[in-house]
């Protein structure tokens, strides 16, 4: 069957239609589909059914995987799986993260070496609400004037996992503390605000919801700063809403977009999906 991109924005992202990601992909098929997600930033397939060994075995074709630091909702014997779900097991203990990636970030930004992509495959989806939002940071970066271009160019950004984790467990109160060694995993890190994708040569704007301060900067500026340059990168005309279905994988690219999940109504519906997150390398 021969593969069809389909745009889903005039920025970024493109649906990949023809692919049954359950099979192992020939070379061609492969080398479209890479060349699909180098291209769009995002890519969609519809109507997919996945076990965990397959869902792996796909993501595995981009690079090793990466397991998150967080040890409890990684899906039991598959570790390189997290799960992201309002659901519960028979004693009431959750199955997954229920509010996963409520704020614009990039996955694993705060690692020295961030990851590439992440592939999200949704299970179970509610009737409404529970869509996820995406960012383009190439966009957003060709939008720069060239004098903040250059300034950017210059700053280096401070990611820190376990600040966001707490300032989530704060709002939402349903996430328990990191553990000494999760904490001491995950020490701050700093990157480039601009950086340069390493296989499409372009530039984007590097920063989100784990960045928690600027190198050489007061941390009250530096918060502003980070803000307005949030504000900036998520206009709409950047930003893609994926509204899902059950059977949707969506895999995005870290190095060049953000992504913010959106609320639901956890009480009436479930919302259950599985994501593999696949090793990078350092940003420059
Ligand atoms: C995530 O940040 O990976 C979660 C995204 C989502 O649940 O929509």
């Amino acid at each position: 069957m021969t593969i069809e991109i389909r745009p889903l924005h005039d920025a970024f992202g493109a649906e990949v239609i023809g692919v049954d990601l359950s099979q192992p992909l020939g070379a061609e098929e492969f080398a479209t589909v890479h060349r699909a997600h180098l291209d769009h930033g995002i890519i969609l397939f519809r109507d997919q059914t996945l076990t965990p060994e397959q869902h792996k075995a796909f993501s595995r074709r981009f690079g090793p995987p990466e397991i998150h630091v967080v040890s409890w909702y990684r899906l039991p014997d598959h570790p390189e799986i997290i799960v992201v779900s309002n659901k519960k097991d028979a004693e009431g203990r959750p199955l997954g993260l229920e509010d996963a990636g409520r704020y614009w970030h990039s996955d694993m930004s705060y690692l020295p070496t961030p990851a590439l992509g992440s592939i999200l495959y949704a299970v179970e989806v509610p009737p409404t609400g529970g869509a996820t939002m995406f960012a383009s940071m190439h966009a957003a970066f060709d939008a720069l004037p060239p004098e903040r271009k250059e300034s950017l160019a210059k700053m280096r950004a401070v990611h820190h996992f376990g600040s966001r984790w707490y300032r989530e467990k704060d709002k939402a109160g349903i996430r328990p503390p990191m553990t000494k060694e999760e904490e001491e995993k995950t020490p701050p890190v700093d990157h480039p605000i601009i950086r340069t994708h390493p296989e499409n040569g372009r530039k984007s704007i590097y920063t989100g919801g784990f960045s928690m301060g600027v190198v050489g900067m007061a941390q009250d500026e530096a918060l502003e700063f980070l803000d307005d340059l949030d504000a900036f990168m998520t206009q709409p005309q950047f930003v893609y809403t994926h509204e899902w279905r059950a059977g949707d994988v969506v895999f995005w690219d870290n190095r060049c977009t953000m992504h913010h999940a959106t609320v639901y109504d956890a009480q009436k519906h479930t919302r259950h999906m599985h994501r593999t997150t696949i090793k990078g390398d350092k940003p420059v």
